[in-house]
């Protein structure tokens, strides 16, 4: 956008409020009244809008159909007891789709124009945002390459949308993950570090098997040689061995979480021991034989702080201390929690409100 764009309002005429169950909430079932959509056309983004949340028309030819250029980001907007709404690290996840558009080839999108929309859209659908014990307003922004064509090549028009959805938890409470080693999520130098619609694709049937055997999710290793833990592709990972956390270290081959991020700063300024390194599955079994492995837990915006009961890594299946034994998660859950609901001190700047 060369000048600042007014963003034009479309109110529904038929709120969907009054059909809501905020007391059974479950994750992404249901879908705010209204939705911010801007365009990409000749180099430019215009047409900032709010609109009725509504399905679009689009050509069978549309490229993002295709050829994947379609990037998404998740975030999460919370109501504190005064009534006032506010969100988690915004300006964070306006960089990262600008990284995973980037890495797609797309355009980017100014963070200002991001940062507008957001608001402009909370402000119309503030009544969405659920102040139920463990509920948000999760906040879908996507991009979508629009161009009619059937060339492979990058799209010269875009469509960006943020609508929103009122949830409860992602998982109901922990997971059990199985060791990924045949199939590869993704590689170094692949898109596995951002978010791309195709990363989600590529995960469905090992998770799918996963299920079938007993498990909620895959823990994925990595492409080359299966040996070292990756993530579970609906979140980061996270493990205490002795005294010292371990998370994979990110690369290309896996998502650049933002939780997973402000988890890291949180154990650094309570003065936990913090390593991001590669982690083998033989250290986690070597670690649970000998007693020393002592938490595994996945961070996301949807799964926020997810614990890990257990790892079935081949044949063996690792057991995970009880969830009131995990010192340090349990400790960042509640620190998360209370500041998203306005009840703890915000020392590190991270809620913003709208
Ligand atoms: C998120 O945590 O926001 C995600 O995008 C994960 C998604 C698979 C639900």
């Amino acid at each position: 956008m060369a000048e600042k764009h007014e963003i034009v309002i479309e109110r529904t005429s038929s709120s969907r409020l009054a059909q809501i169950d905020f007391a059974n909430l479950t994750f992404g079932a249901e879908f705010s009244d209204h939705m911010f959509v801007v365009d990409y056309i000749d180099g430019q983004w215009v047409n900032p809008k709010i609109t009725p949340f509504q399905n679009l028309s689009v050509s069978p030819s549309m490229t993002a159909l295709h050829y994947g250029q379609t990037i998404f980001e998740g975030l999460k907007a919370f109501k504190n007891t005064e009534g006032e709404i506010s969100v988690f690290r915004p300006l964070e996840h306006a960089k990262r789709l600008n990284t995973s558009a980037e890495r797609l080839c797309m355009a980017t999108l100014p963070e200002e124009l991001f940062m507008d929309g957001l608001k402009t859209l909370l402000k119309v659908d503030k009544d969405w945002v659920p102040s139920e014990e463990g509920c948000s307003l999760y906040i879908r922004p996507m991009m979508i390459a629009t161009d009619v064509a059937l060339g492979v090549s990058p799209a010269k028009s875009y469509k960006f949308i943020i609508f929103t959805s009122p949830v409860a938890s992602y998982y109901a409470g922990s997971v059990k993950v199985l060791a990924e080693t045949e199939y590869t999520r993704a590689a170094e130098g692949g898109t596995g570090f951002i978010k791309a619609g195709g990363n989600y694709a590529a995960s469905l049937l090992p998770a799918k098997n996963a299920l079938d055997k007993g498990y909620d999710q895959v823990l994925w290793t990595d492409g080359k040689e299966h040996k070292y833990v990756e993530e579970c592709g609906t979140m980061n990972v996270m493990f205490q061995i002795g005294d010292t956390l371990i998370t994979p270290a990110t690369g290309t081959s896996v998502l650049s979480g933002i939780t997973r991020k402000s988890i890291i700063a949180l154990a650094q300024h309570w003065g936990y021991k913090i390593e991001e390194r590669k982690l083998s599955l033989e250290e986690l079994k070597e670690a649970s034989a000998n007693d020393e492995l002592k938490d595994a837990f996945g961070t996301g915006t949807a799964a926020t702080i997810t614990h890990i009961s257990h790892i079935g890594i081949g044949d063996t299946v690792l057991e995970l201390p009880a969830e009131n034994e995990r010192e340090f998660s349990n400790k960042a859950q509640d620190y998360l929690t209370r500041l998203k609901a306005g009840q703890a001190e915000d020392f590190m700047g991270w809620m913003e409100k709208m």
